[in-house]
This record gives structure tokens, sequence and C-alpha cells, in this order.
């Protein structure tokens, strides 16, 4: 069972909702009239983007793109990002809200950042559903955040450890002996 392998939950599904409907309510004001466009990084951010946009009460748009970081470890990025997919939409004069599941490093945001500016987007902005300031390496603005977290490696709700968790409800810490690295 998976659950049996988590050692602490760090956020609850209830506290999580509560705060994912503060956030739809805040991008829901300040987006009014703007007909967003939410592009969600594949794939952690991929559970968060569907409650956060049944928070959302505004016309908006929402399309994916894939980074991945090659050469790290199963629970360190090495920051060198790759675009496995790319979005579908032209976001030229486009507000753009990226949608992330966690910041840790910041260099995968940044890329990503620096990616989509070339673009000439209107508005470019970033919504993480968890921020992990203590390990930040490169300074990246962070519009919304969930909730900022402790340096720990965290898993549920998208995010995964090799790939399983994501389908856990809450965020939470492993128990150390499922590590295999
Ligand atoms: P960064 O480039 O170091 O900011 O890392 C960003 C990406 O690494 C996130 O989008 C996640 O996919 C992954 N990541 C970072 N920390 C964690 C964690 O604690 N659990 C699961 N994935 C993580």
């Amino acid at each position: 069972m998976l659950k049996e392998d988590v050692a602490e939950v760090l956020i609850t599904e209830k506290e999580l909702q509560a705060r994912i409907a503060e956030l739809g309510k805040a991008i829901s004001a300040n987006y009014e009239g703007k007909d967003p466009l939410l592009v969600c990084v594949l794939r952690g951010a991929v559970v968060f983007l569907s409650d956060l946009i049944r928070q959302i009460t505004i016309p908006h748009e929402i399309d994916f793109m894939a980074v991945s970081s090659y050469g790290g470890t199963r629970t360190e990025s090495s920051g060198i990002v790759r675009i496995l997919m790319d979005l579908t939409t032209n976001i030229q004069g486009r507000e753009v809200l990226i949608v992330e599941d966690i910041v840790d490093t910041g260099l995968t945001l940044a890329y990503i950042i620096e990616n989509l500016k070339t673009r000439r987007p209107a508005s470019l902005r970033t919504c993480a559903l968890l921020n992990k300031q203590e390990r930040r390496q490169v300074d990246v603005p962070l519009d919304y955040v969930g909730f900022v977290i402790p340096n720990k490696f965290v898993i549920g709700y998208g995010l995964d450890y090799d790939e399983k968790y994501r389908n856990l409800p809450f965020v939470g810490v492993l128990k150390p002996e499922v590590y295999i690295e």
C-alpha cells in the first residue's frame, strides 16, 4: 500500500483544498476580463491544475508543457532543463500564468520563464503550490504560492518519487527506507 510508505503528512487534503480555493479566488479577481492562459508544467502540476481551475470563476484556457531536468538523481534535479513537450497555444500577447507543483532550486521555473518570455506574452506570472524556499539557487518571481514547506522531499498530490505516489490526496514525506539511492 502506498500510504504505508508515508512517514508524515505535511499538508492534509482539507488544507490543500482550502488554500486552492483562496488561490482560485485571487486569480479570478486579478485576471477578470483578461482570458488568461494557464500553463501547466507536466507532470507534477496536473493534480493541482485540475483542482485550481475548478476554483477559478472567470473564463480562461489551459495548455501543457513537459520539461525534464536530466543528469540528476531521483530526488535532486540537475538544473539542465529540456523541453519534452511544448505548448500548442501561441502565447504572444496573452496573459500567461505558469502553474507549477513545487519550486525547489528554482532552476526549472527560471528556465521556463526565460523560454516563454521570448514568445512575448502580454504578461507572465507564476503560481506554485509548494515553495521550498530554503533550497533556492536562483531567484524566481512567485506571484501565487500555496504553501512554503521545509527542506524535505515530498510526495503526493501530483508529486512523485520514481513516478509513484502522485495519486495520494495529501502532501507527505516518505519513510527513509523507501528510498533506493
Ligand atoms: P527545481 O528545478 O529544483 O526547482 O525543481 C523543480 C522540479 O523538481 C519540480 O517541478 C518537481 O518535479 C521536482 N521536485 C523538486 N522537489 C521535489 C519534491 O520534494 N518532491 C517531488 N518532486 C520534486
